[in-house]
């Protein structure tokens, strides 16, 4: 059999044209697929900012998830109509008190009980009347989907808290007269107990006490609640405060920390931050995904209302059916950057809502452009610009490296055209202030031919996005081997074998493995990717809150207390932890095939058959170390030998490294559960020499580490 260059032979793959030259025939392989590694040819550059992570506040990846804040609805604005996540604590039906949502809309604050806001964004807030005191009386929060508690552990609890108020409102002329307050005793002042207790009540895991001044005006208290060494982590826990005594008691930015990833203020989750850390991301991308843009205009993430203390941040209206509270604010987004030791890619919002309304180019998408300025220089600009000051003040003298800016997201949504003019304005002003950084457009020439920018240069680089099965991530994992390499350079922003909910299954992990080797075989190409969605709350629908996610498929599930990486998350890992700077020229033989059952589609078009490989690969070297990173993906049931030949080196170690992900069935996955019952295992081998026969498990990915000189 004649050898091809790889590049050769993936390009038919691509084409759909598998001929006997390159593979033996369906399933039945009369010869042993063969992988020569040609060391003598030099080969591309990996590119070094190849693997990273990709980030929007979906299925409670902030509010529940990564930012720890475990009061659920803070600030009382999550729903306009109940205060959802909280509750009246009422242990003696003899007692008399009740619970109101206050100022939740301009309509629903009565007259007398206006002058409640405490600034322009906490406007609302939640009183507790007592009228007739008895037991243990008072507000609980049920968290999200419960409060964890862990032993020995410190939270922080913070409130905003005022009595009952006895200089009554201005009344405007021409208004009707003021409603009658309630009458109760003005008794506000005392003890306030605070506590983390088991939802039934019946067991306090740690308690306090604030003495409460009695005042109109609004006072923070802030207290630490220690639980026992002896207190079994649970998250079946609420937040409660109780009083004992007659009064209207109101409340606003309740808050619980419990400890976070270097004990930063305001920081993040520390298991979440360490499994992130594990699969060495070299980018963050932020802030989404349909998060960036919002379902309008008016709910695009609004950058400058997510800086400063808490109590200057109203939150904003997700884009996935729930508020975000804005925690997770520009700050923050690049901290968990450092904290991850990646380079933020910033997304910036560029005239286009989810909705389909959008600005066109010309005068009034210039205030969208500014604001884009104005948020680079938060991010890099020095202390002496407006914005790094505001950044140095919020506590970050050092400005942030940033390399990338993308344009948007999913422009091609947009079918009025417009944004080959809005990508042309923010670049042509944003390359104009800051030459160097790099501007991706969100049309993928590729998938959206007739939507692509052409109006202004070239787009550098162009974000393309894939939510496929496995078997089109099979089919498609050659793709980028027929890309032109003199067009723009390729960010895969968004990709996933969408099987398994809420996180994949192994059947996902071949898929996603299979389609890494095609972009890593093409890293000169495509320079950066990143999975998504990265994160999902897995809590099912109780009966006081809804399912915690809304798209399956992702790659990392937790609850309040405990998280997993899916089979996906341990792909990701490996192939990023074993990773040279050089793509490694790969001839590739009797590589065998199997059918891929055909779709609606491919009828429709006349198709009759597809075949797709079973075995997919791609090979690295770290010129420096001499360490070669060949890594395999099987997806067949059964098992399949490969030779494998290094050419062009004079030396190899006789030991390999093996690390392999499998499992016995496409289906199998981890829980939270069973949250390692996929996992890398990683073994020695001793090899013969320069060729050598390599048995790949059924349905297995296996990266193997050789040594050369
Ligand atoms: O990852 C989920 C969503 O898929 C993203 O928000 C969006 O960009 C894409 O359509």
């Amino acid at each position: 059999m004649k050898k091809n260059t790889i590049r050769k032979n993936l390009l038919k793959i691509g084409l759909g044209v598998l001929g006997p030259l390159l593979f033996t025939g369906h399933a039945t392989n009369a010869q042993t697929p063969t992988l020569t590694l040609d060391f003598a040819k030099p080969g591309a550059n990996v590119s070094p900012m190849l693997y990273g992570l990709m980030t929007e506040e979906i299925n409670h990846s902030y509010d529940g998830g990564l930012y720890p804040e475990l009061i659920r609805n803070r600030i009382f604005k999550d729903n306009k109509t109940s205060p959802e996540g909280w509750s009246l604590v009422q242990e003696d039906s003899a007692s008399k008190a009740s619970i109101k949502l206050m100022a939740a809309t301009t309509e629903n604050i009565p007259f007398d009980e206006r002058r409640h806001a405490i600034n322009g964004a906490l406007t609302t807030c939640l009183r507790l009347m007592v009228e007739k005191p008895g037991g243990k009386l008072g507000i609980a929060n049920e968290g999200y989907w419960g409060i964890p508690v862990n032993p020995s552990t410190t939270y922080k609890a913070s409130f905003y808290m005022k009595g009952s108020g006895s200089a009554p409102p201005r009344q405007r002329q021409g208004q009707q007269p003021l409603p009658p307050a309630p009458v109760i005793e003005d008794n506000t002042a005392g003890p306030i107990t605070v506590s983390i207790e088991s939802k039934d009540g019946k067991t306090v895991y740690a308690s306090g006490t604030i003495e409460h001044t009695k005042s109109i005006f609004w006072k923070k208290y802030e207290l630490t609640l220690t639980t026992g060494a002896d207190v079994k982590p649970s998250a079946d826990a609420r937040f409660v405060i109780t009083v004992n005594r007659t009064g209207l008691y109101y409340f606003n930015l309740v808050s619980l920390f419990p400890p976070t990833y270097n004990n930063r203020p305001n920081g993040n989750r520390p298991d979440l931050i360490k499994l992130m850390a594990e699969m060495k991301p070299k980018f963050l991308r932020f802030p989404g995904g349909n998060y960036l843009e919002g379902p309008l205009i008016t709910d695009a993430f609004p950058w400058k209302t997510t800086l400063g203390p808490l109590e200057n941040r109203p939150g904003h209206n997700g884009s996935w059916g729930y508020r975000a509270s804005d925690g997770m604010g520009l700050l923050e987004f690049l901290l968990w950057c450092e904290d991850i030791g990646a380079e933020p890619v910033l997304a910036v919002y560029a005239g286009y809502s989810l909705n389909g309304d959008h600005i066109d180019a010309g005068p009034l998408l210039q205030h969208y452009v500014n604001d884009a300025l104005d948020e680079i220089e938060y991010v890099t600009g020095d202390v002496k610009t407006y914005w790094g000051a505001k950044r140095a003040a919020d506590g970050h003298p050092a400005p942030f490296k940033l390399t990338y800016v993308e344009i948007g997201n999913e422009d091609w949504f947009d079918r009025t055209n417009s944004y080959d003019g809005r990508f042309k304005q923010f670049r042509t002003a944003i390359e104009a202030k800051y030459p160097s950084l790099h501007c991706i457009s969100t049309i993928a020439d590729a998938q959206y031919p007739d939507l692509r920018v052409t109006g202004s240069n070239k787009p550098e680089v162009l974000d393309e996005h894939y939510y496929r099965n496995s078997w089109a991530m099979w089919e498609n994992a050659s793709q980028y081997d027929k890309y032109d390499r003199n067009g723009p350079k390729i960010f895969v922003g968004e990709w996933a074998t969408r099987e398994g909910a809420p996180t994949t299954n192994l059947n996902a992990a071949l898929g996603d493995a299979a389609w890494m080797t095609g972009m890593e075989r093409n890293s000169d190409l495509v320079i950066m990717s990143c999975y998504a969605p990265l994160f999902v709350n897995v809590n099912k629908a109780t009966a006081t809150a809804p399912k915690a996610w809304q798209w399956d498929s992702d790659l990392i599930g937790y609850d309040a207390l405990t998280s997993y990486g899916s089979p996906s998350y341990y792909v990701q890992k490996i192939f990023s932890h074993y990773l040279g700077n050089k793509i490694v020229p790969v001839t590739a033989e009797n590589i065998p095939v199997q059918n891929r059952p055909l779709t609606k589609k491919d009828s429709a078009e006349g198709i009759k058959s597809k075949v797709v490989p079973t075995i997919f690969y791609s090979v690295t070297k770290n010129d420096s170390t001499g360490n070669i990173y060949l890594k395999i993906v099987n997806t067949k049931a059964k098992k399949q030998t490969i030779k494998i030949v290094l050419e062009g080196v004079s030396n190899v170690s006789p030991e390999a490294t093996n690390i392999v992900i499998t499992g016995s069935k496409p289906e199998d996955t981890n829980t939270i559960t069973d949250p390692e019952k996929i996992m890398p295992v990683t073994t020695k081998e001793k090899i013969k020499g320069k060729r050598f026969n390599k048995s790949l498990p059924p349905y297995s990915v296996t990266v193997i580490q050789l040594q050369t000189n």
